[in-house]
């Protein structure tokens, strides 16, 4: 089989980074091998994102950029993949009739299928299948991370009045119990030893446990809990409505659970959560970080958040300021609204952008600040790091805490896949630095 070069480029969530790692082991079996660069490839694929921004024009203008390498190499294949893919459909190959394959989140494993057959004339593929990607993909995985995301669920039936992705990424979808098992052990025998459980709404998940039983993420992670070598597990993105007693008692009880929860609320105002249609109000999203902590009193919380949604007025802002600093996040992720084509928030009274610049960059400083009380306030104490990776610096190595907090150290490569002890002895604005306690 003649070996031929793909170049994957990745813009977008944790999902996406799965899907390409997916869509590199599938077209190994094809005889392709990755290439770091569009400048050699037979093969580029961009695999988009649509969440927020000018999404679309910027994959055009990626896709105007590989104009040169179409020209020297008429044999290049372009295909775009992802939610913008799924989102524009034909419409791509008829402004930029270069790109020979358009393909959704739900098709790429018919990957090699279709690009023989974009040969012959331009593909565009945007089936929802999600149940037959999943059984068709090879089960063996090729990955050498030693933190390896699993996408366990896809999809998403909440539409939140701001979002694309029940558009994009369809219905809600939960992986089976032994899929998942099995691609966990596979990782794990790779080299593995954490696993980051992936879902737009993982704490939704329900796939199918033992005969035809319906299965809760809570029952997952104890399952998962069973690999030998496998020492963390960790999930995202959840939604407060789904936290339930079970996964409480999961980050209490099970000792492979990380105490870290990435729970997005988006707005402390319940005028503004009403109009986003997210089905809770500001106080029932505290009630289940106080329970939570109640079982767990060490996790941490991260958070996801849009200013400037429509017809946000500052008491609505303030809101949102005000959870913040009842909560204290550990980490957080914040946003501009977007405008997004479809959905019903896209033709409500809009802000202006210049206030939503104003109040991002407010809520940024607060989130930022809390962000590094966080960090600080581990100087001086030890925990436990899986090492990951080598760090910018010779003879230092990068990892994680429980707490899912960036640390770097100087430690021997043999401790990489290692969890060590480490005493921290200063914070950055986004990391922490340690030494090995031996
Ligand atoms: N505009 C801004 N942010 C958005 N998000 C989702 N849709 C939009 C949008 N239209 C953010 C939410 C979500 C995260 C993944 O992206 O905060 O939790
Ligand atoms: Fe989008 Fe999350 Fe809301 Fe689902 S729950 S519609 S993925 S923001």
């Amino acid at each position: 089989m003649p070996t031929q070069k793909v170049f994957i480029k990745n813009f977008g969530c944790q999902m996406n980074e799965y899907d390409s790692e997916r869509m590199l082991e599938s077209l190994a079996l094809s005889g392709y091998i990755e290439t770091s660069t569009a400048d050699n490839a037979d093969l580029v694929i961009l695999n988009t994102c649509h969440i927020r921004e000018r999404a679309t024009e910027k994959i055009y203008s990626e896709i105007g950029r590989l104009k040169p390498n179409k020209a020297e190499n008429p044999n290049l294949t372009i295909a775009v993949a992802g939610c913008v893919a799924q989102a524009e459909g034909e419409e791509i190959i008829r402004r930029q009739p270069m790109v020979d394959l358009v393909f959704g989140p739900q098709a790429y494993h018919r990957l090699s299928d279709m690009i023989a057959a974009s040969r012959q004339s331009p593909q565009v593929e945007l089936d929802f299948n999600q149940d037959e990607k999943f059984s068709v993909l090879p089960a063996q995985r090729n990955n050498k991370r030693v933190s390896a995301y699993l996408t366990v669920q896809e999809g998403c039936d909440k539409f939140c009045t701001f979002c694309v992705v029940p558009y994009t990424r369809g219905k809600e979808f939960s992986r089976s119990v032994q899929e998942i098992y099995d691609e966990a052990k596979n990782l794990v025998q790779a080299g593995s030893r954490e696993v980051i459980l992936l879902g737009q709404n993982v704490n939704a998940y329900h796939g199918q446990g033992n005969g035809n039983s319906s299965w809760s993420l809570a029952n997952l992670i104890w399952k998962l809990s069973d690999i030998p070598q496998l020492e963390r597990i960790r999930f995202v993105t959840s939604h407060p409505n789904d936290m339930s007693e079970e996964l409480n008692v999961a980050f209490r009880d099970c000792p492979k659970l990380m105490p870290y929860l990435h729970l997005p609320i988006q707005s402390g105002s319940d005028r503004i959560l009403k109009l986003m249609n997210r089905k809770h109000t500001a106080n029932e999203y505290l009630d289940v970080i106080k329970n939570v902590r109640s079982y767990r009193p060490d996790i941490a919380i991260s958070g996801d958040f849009i200013v400037g949604f429509p017809s946000e007025n500052e008491e609505d802002f303030q809101q949102t300021m005000d959870v913040v600093h009842k909560v204290q996040f550990v980490k957080s992720f914040s946003f501009k609204y977007s405008q997004r084509p479809g959905t019903p928030a896209a033709n409500m009274k809009q802000v202006s952008k210049e206030i939503q610049e104003k109040r991002l960059a407010k809520l940024q400083s607060l989130l930022f600040e809390q962000q590094k009380l966080a960090l600080s306030d581990s100087i001086g104490k030890v925990s436990k790091v899986l090492f990951e990776k080598k760090g910018r610096y010779p003879g230092q190595l990068v990892g994680k805490n429980e707490h899912f907090q960036v640390v770097h150290a100087m430690a021997k490569d043999e401790l990489i896949g290692d969890i060590s002890t480490v005493c921290y002895t200063a914070a950055s604005s986004n990391s922490l630095e340690g030494s090995l306690v031996v």
